[in-house]
């Protein structure tokens, strides 16, 4: 159980014709963290944005920026990906031959370094390296697209991951990616999630300032309608 989380608003769903005022936006909301998609058209079937992107990203936006790499060989850019600002980088598991190596140059870098799971990926894969890493990211849907249904079953991997923290002593993030909302915040931080990435409900909803602020004050005890 969670009552200290954090909200990162997922910047693929923003409107790229005007990113300027939804970057101020975020920077004005009770959001904690920028979250940067960024798609190979390799490691995932569709290619979101590159460095021009967080160029502005990183002039702009107040606040951290959590770069999600969905990539193959991730381990060729991260000095730039950290250049361009990441405060917090995330490799996929299932991307990295090496991936204690990886996490290893992350860190020296000087960022926060995060592993993403896919939904079919167990957690248990996990075992030898969650003490090297801050933050685990569960896929909640399969990674490319913004606005897919949330996959039930990355509930038992939040359970998983708290098991392993509990083992270990750690207290890696748990980061939830994909489908998070208003209608699942409560349950995803009564199970025990600590970020909540949420691109379309923020940016598609009527009023993106008040779904942060939401998402921020859920708690697992909160009653949404
Ligand atoms: C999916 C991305 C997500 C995506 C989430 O591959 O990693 O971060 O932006 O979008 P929503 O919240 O719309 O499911
Ligand atoms: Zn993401």
């Amino acid at each position: 159980m969670n009552t200290n989380h954090l909200v990162a608003p997922s910047v693929l769903a923003a409107n790229f014709g005007n990113l300027s005022k939804d970057i101020q936006m975020v920077n004005k909301s009770q959001a904690d963290w920028f979250h940067v998609d960024i798609m190979d058209g390799r490691f995932v079937p569709n290619i979101s944005f590159g460095f021009p992107i967080l160029k502005v990203l990183k002039e702009q936006a107040q606040k951290p920026l959590d770069v999600h790499l969905m990539i193959v060989e991730p381990e060729k850019y991260l000095e730039q990906f950290v250049e361009a600002g990441a405060s917090v980088l995330t490799v996929h598991y299932e991307a990295c031959t090496h991936l204690h190596r990886t996490i290893g140059a992350i860190k020296e870098l000087g960022a926060k370094a995060g592993v993403a799971l896919n939904p079919h990926t167990p957690v248990s894969l996990l075992d030898n390296i969650i003490q090297d890493i801050d933050l685990v990211c569960l896929m909640s849907v399969n990674p490319g697209f913004g606005g897919q249904s949330f996959i039930e079953n990355t509930y038992k991997k939040i359970y998983e991951v708290r098991a392993l923290n509990e083992q270990y002593n750690t207290q890696t993030l748990i980061e939830i990616d994909g489908g998070v909302g208003l209608k699942n915040v409560n349950a995803l931080l009564k199970a025990g999630a600590s970020v909540l990435v949420a691109g379309s409900s923020v940016f598609k909803s009527d009023n993106p300032t008040l779904t942060i602020e939401s998402l921020k004050k859920s708690s697992p005890n909160t009653l949404m309608v």
